[in-house]
This record gives structure tokens, sequence and C-alpha cells, in this order.
């Protein structure tokens, strides 16, 4: 079970932020298991979790070299500070013309601060791309975006990072979700959250049924404990493909609120799913057990 939620620096559309508590109590590890996030986005579940080994991984080549840049110590907290003080200031005297100026630059150089500028003063913290893979998501309008308050959170969410990365032996791969799906081994787990199928969202890279299909392949095939999110239902509509095509896992839901678009008539209440190919309640009496037995034995032991 995790305490506070520990926010990242990167934003994404379909962020697991509020279903972090639920994805704890449910993910079967433990001390020695390496945990493997195929479809890391803003990586939010596995750096809540804390594992002490663990591959993160996306298609997305920015948000991967971001997290490695703060690994390797080539960027840090006092850095981002800096460099978000002396863009904020432009962005405040230029507004969308210098936000447009950034996005610019990035897509020709793709530089990971302009690329943490972009993500946290554009519209909806969204991620999203065109077919040249050029990053097109237009401006949130707020020339004040980067105020004080918003600098330091944004500082201290990087800072949080840096300290993580320091004590845990964590991996950052660009790579499809087949490749780090094929690196896992039995003891491991693998938390899978890939764009949900079916939702008419406007997303960088579509998700078809195909692609599903090649999901549920690829983690049938593997040995290690798995875990996938995805929607159930929402007012209007179920999703399908639970039953034909992961009729053979077992489901926890919960429901939240999921917010896509600026608007309040596109906030629907949607039942989120999450399908493990373990029984969950059976492996969290086992962890239960297992530990009433550790503290046992520690009591004997201290006579
Ligand atoms: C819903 S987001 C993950 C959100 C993440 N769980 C979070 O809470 O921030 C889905 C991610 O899958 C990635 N993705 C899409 N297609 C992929 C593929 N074929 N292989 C690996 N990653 C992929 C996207 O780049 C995106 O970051």
């Amino acid at each position: 079970m995790v305490g506070k939620v520990y926010v990242p620096p990167v934003k994404i559309q379909g962020i697991k932020t509020k279903l972090v508590s639920l994805i704890s109590e449910e993910v079967d590890i433990s001390d020695d298991t390496v945990w493997y996030e195929p479809f890391m986005g803003s990586g939010v579940v596995g750096l809540n979790l804390a594992p002490q080994r663990a591959v993160f991984a996306d298609i997305n080549p920015y948000v991967i070299n971001l997290y490695q840049q703060i690994k390797l110590g080539n960027i840090d907290s006092y850095m981002v500070r800096g460099y978000l003080e002396r863009e904020g200031k432009l962005l405040e005297k230029k507004d969308d013309r210098y936000y447009y100026e950034v996005r610019d630059r990035f897509n020709e150089y793709h530089n990971p601060l302009d690329f943490l500028f972009l993500n946290r003063s554009c519209f909806n913290g969204m991620i999203r791309f065109n077919k040249e893979y050029r990053f097109n998501v237009p401006y949130c309008h707020k020339p004040a975006r980067f105020s004080k308050s918003y600098i330091t959170k944004i500082v201290n969410q990087v800072k949080h990072l840096e300290e993580i990365l320091k004590v845990n032996s964590w991996e950052f791969k660009c790579q499809s979700f087949e490749e780090t799906i094929s690196e896992a081994g039995e003891n491991d787990f693998i938390y899978c959250d890939p764009p949900y199928i079916g939702r008419h969202v406007d997303y960088y890279d579509s998700w078809n049924e195909e692609q599903e299909i090649r999901l549920k392949d690829a983690l049938f095939a593997s040995k290690a404990k798995f875990m996938l999110s995805t929607w159930d239902e929402n007012k209007y509509r179920k999703n399908e493909y639970i039953e034909s095509v992961w009729g053979m896992c077992y489901k926890v839901n919960q429901e939240h609120f999921y917010f896509i678009g600026a608007s309040e008539k596109n906030r629907n209440a949607m039942k989120e799913a999450l399908l493990t190919n373990y029984d969950p309640d059976k492996s969290r009496n086992a962890r239960s057990e297992e530990a009433e037995q550790i503290s046992l034995e520690s009591l004997i032991r201290q006579g």
C-alpha cells in the first residue's frame, strides 16, 4: 500500500495518479521482483511503488530521454529551476509566440528541458505527435504559467525523482511493448497501461484491435505475472474486449472520473478495470499470511 501519492514531473492523458492506491493493493510483488512497465507514460505507478529493480519503457523517446538524463545527473532540479525561471519570463513577455517558438525548437533539437516546458504549458498537459512525430499540442494560453509556486512544484517533483533514482536500480528504455515484455522472467511483474482500446480520444498513436491482441499474445507468452489497466464501462458503453480478448483474466474494478478535454461535458464517470493473470485475492491472502508469519517469528526471537 502506498501512502501519499508522488506526482511525477511529466503529465500525460490517461495518467494513473488516482489509481495508484488501488493498483498497489492488487499487484503481487516482493523484494526481488523486477518491475516491468512497458507503457510507462509519466511512470506514476512504478515511481510510487518504488521497487528496487525496474524497467520502464515507452515508444515515446522524449519522455524516456528526460528521465534518463535525470538518472544520469545531466539534468537536476537546480538546472530545471534556472531553465523554467528564464523561459517562464520569456513566455510571460511574448505569450503564445514564445510557446510556438519553443515548440519549433523542440521539434528540431529535442532538448529534454524544452519537452518539460511544453508538457507543462501546453493545452491540458497532453502529449501528442503528428505523423512526422512532431509535438503538436497547442498552447494553454496562460502567459503567467510559470509562476514561482508552479516552478517550485515542478522542481520538487524532479528532486523527488532524483532521490528515488539514486537508491534504486532502474532502467529507462525506448522500445515497443513486445520487446519489453519479452525481457521479463518468471519472478517478474509486468504492469501494462496501453492507450485505451475503443475510446475515441485524440491520441498520439492510435491503439487498435490488432495491437490489443498482440499485447494479449505477448503477455500470455510470458511466464511473469501481469496486470493490465483498461476501461470497463461508462454510462453509454461497455468495453467488449474484456470478454473477447481478456476473458481468461481476473478483474478488479474502480469507478473514477476520467478527464478528457477542457469542458465539463466531457467529464464522464468511467469504471476502470484491472485485469490480471493471477487471483489477486489469493495473492493478497498469501502475502498477509507471510507477513504475519514473519512478525510472529521476530516476536519469538525477541523472547
Ligand atoms: C495511457 S499512457 C500510459 C500512462 C501511464 N500509466 C501513466 O500513468 O502516466 C500509454 C503510453 O503507451 C505508450 N505507447 C503507445 N504505443 C506503444 C507501443 N507500441 N509500445 C510501447 N509504448 C507504447 C504511449 O507513448 C504512452 O506513453
